[in-house]
C-alpha cells in the first residue's frame, strides 16, 4: 500500500513530473525501424512520456523526432513534407531536419537570418536491434545506450514485439516482477500437483533491482527462478533455463494512462519464452510475431493508434467462459487465449492508474515492494538533489540475464550465479539443456 502521494510521484510521468524527468535521463525504446520503412516515408504520430512527436526518416535513412507543432505557427508536423532530409510544414514551408535546425525558410526574405535562430524540439534517435530508441533528456551529449543483450543479438530485429496497454506503466512492469501469478493466471488449470507457493527473496542492483522466487527441488537441490528490473521501465521476467535464454521487456509509458511494450525475445519461436508466439499471432501482427500471443490491430495514424490490441477491455479480452468452466489447457484457468493477453487483462482491470492506496500487499509481494521503494527514491534524489539517477552513465548494468536454476541446497542463489547472469557469455556446458522444460 502506497501513500496518495507516492502513488502519484511513480505513476506519473509527463512532462515536468519528478518520475517523467527520471525516465528523461535515460535512453527509451519509441518506435520499432520498421514503422519508418524507407527513406522519405510517411511520418509517424508518436507519444512519449506524455509528450507528442512527429517521427520520420528522412532521404538519408536518418530518423528524426520534432515536436508535432511546428515552431512558427503552430501546425502540426505530422502533415509535413517528408522531402529532400528535412520535414516541411505544409503551411507556410518552414523546413526542418532531423536534429531541428530549421534548414529553410521560404517565406522570409532571402537576406534574412531568422532561420538561424529557430529550432525545432528534435530528440536524438539511435537504431538498434530493429527498435528506434531516443533520449529526450537534458544533456547535449546523451549518455552511452544501455548494454541490453535481448536487443543487441543477431536477430533481434527480427524477434522484437510491440504491444499497447490501455494503461498506466506501472502496472504493467509490476506483472513482469510478481512472479507468482505465472502459478494462477497463465497455470492454475495444471493439474500436475506442482507447487504454487514459493519463498521470496529481494535486493537492490546498481540500476534496479534482482529477485528469487525458490522452492524445494527433489531432495538435494533448490530451484530459483531469478529475474530483474532495471531502471527506469525494463524488466527481465525468467525465460527459461538461466545462462542460456535471453529476454526483456521494456514498458515505456507512451501518457499516463498508455503504455508501449516492446518485447525482445531473440528465442522467439524456439520454445519457452517463444511459445505462445503462434501462427496466428505472426499472421495477424503485420509488424510481426508478437511474443505473446496478443495480435495487434493495423496501425492507425491516431496518437493512440500503433499496436493497439485485438484482444481488449472493450471486448473483455475475448474471455470464452465455457473454456474457463472446463478450466483445461493454458487458457483454461481464465478462458483468455494468449499469456500476453491474460497479462493485459488483469492489468488494465485495475484501472487506466491503478489506485495503490487500497491495496493488501502479501508475502509474495516483496519485488514489486521493492521496485516501488526504489521508483521513489530515485526520482526524489533527482528532484531534491539533482543526482542523476543509477545506470545512466553505466551501460554495464544492463548486461544481466535472468532465468531458473537449480543449485544444491548449501548454494547461494546470487553468489553462484554470477556467470550465468552475465549477457554476452557463452555456455556450451549448457548447450544440453536448451531443450529442458522450464520448472
Ligand atoms: S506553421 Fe509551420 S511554417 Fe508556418
Ligand atoms: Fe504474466
Amino acid at each position: 500500500m502506497l501513500s496518495r502521494e507516492d502513488n502519484e510521484l511513480i505513476t506519473r510521468t509527463g512532462p515536468g513530473t519528478p518520475m517523467g524527468n527520471v525516465f528523461r535521463e535515460y535512453w527509451l525504446p519509441a518506435m520499432l525501424s520498421k514503422e519508418l520503412p524507407s527513406p522519405d516515408c510517411d511520418p509517424v504520430r508518436v507519444m512519449l512520456l506524455g509528450e507528442k512527436l512527429i517521427a520520420f526518416r528522412d532521404s538519408n535513412g536518418k530518423v528524426g523526432l520534432l515536436q508535432n507543432h511546428c515552431p512558427h505557427r503552430g501546425a502540426s508536423l505530422f502533415f509535413g513534407r517528408n522531402e529532400e532530409s528535412g520535414l516541411r510544414c505544409v503551411y507556410h514551408g518552414w523546413k526542418f531536419s532531423v536534429d531541428g535546425t530549421c534548414v529553410d525558410m521560404p517565406n522570409e526574405p532571402a537576406e534574412s537570418d531568422f532561420k538561424s535562430k529557430v529550432k525545432a524540439v528534435a530528440y536524438p534517435c539511435v537504431e538498434r536491434g530493429g527498435v528506434v530508441w531516443t533520449y529526450m533528456g537534458p544533456r547535449s551529449v546523451p549518455p552511452p545506450l544501455p548494454d541490453f543483450e535481448p536487443n543487441m543479438m543477431p536477430n533481434s530485429a527480427d524477434t522484437v514485439w510491440v504491444t499497447q496497454h490501455e494503461c498506466n506503466w506501472l502496472q504493467v512492469l509490476e506483472g513482469d516482477i510478481d512472479t507468482i501469478h505465472i502459478n494462477f493466471l497463465h497455470g492454475g488449470s495444471r493439474k500436475d500437483g506442482r507447487q504454487r507457493t514459493a519463498e521470496f527473496l529481494a535486493v537492490d542492483t546498481d540500476a534496479g533491482a534482482i529477485y528469487t522466487a525458490y522452492k524445494p527441488f527433489g531432495e538435494d537441490e533448490v530451484n530459483y527462478r531469478i529475474g530483474y528490473f532495471l531502471l527506469p521501465c525494463f524488466s527481465m521476467a525468467p525465460p527459461g533455463r538461466l545462462g542460456i535464454r535471453i529476454a526483456g521487456i521494456a514498458r515505456v509509458p507512451i501518457d499516463d494512462e498508455h503504455t508501449l511494450s516492446f518485447g525482445m525475445s531473440p528465442h522467439a519461436g524456439q520454445g519457452e519464452v517463444g511459445q505462445v508466439a503462434s501462427a496466428e499471432a505472426r499472421r495477424t501482427n503485420s509488424f510481426g510475431s508478437n511474443g505473446t500471443g496478443n495480435p495487434v490491430q493495423p496501425p492507425t495514424t491516431d496518437w493512440y493508434g500503433r499496436f493497439r490490441a485485438v484482444a481488449n477491455m472493450r471486448n473483455d479480452f475475448l474471455i470464452d467462459r465455457e473454456v474457463q468452466r472446463r478450466n483445461e489447457g493454458g487458457a483454461g484457468y481464465t478462458g483468455i487465449q494468449g499469456i500476453g493477453v491474460q497479462d493485459m487483462a488483469v492489468t488494465t482491470s485495475m484501472g487506466s492508474i491503478y489506485d495503490r492506496t487500497q491495496e493488501r500487499l502479501g508475502t509474495t509481494d516483496t519485488m514489486v515492494i521493492k521496485v516501488r521503494r526504489r521508483l521513489i527514491s530515485v526520482a526524489r534524489a533527482l528532484a531534491e538533489q539533482g543526482i542523476t539517477p543509477p545506470g545512466v552513465d553505466n551501460p554495464d548494468m544492463y548486461a544481466v540475464r535472468s532465468g531458473w536454476v537449480n543449485l544444491p541446497k548449501e548454494s547461494h542463489w546470487l553468489n553462484d550465479t554470477v556467470d550465468l547472469r552475465k549477457a554476452f557469455v557463452d555456455h556450451p556446458e549448457l548447450a544440453d539443456a536448451l531443450q529442458a522444460p522450464s520448472v
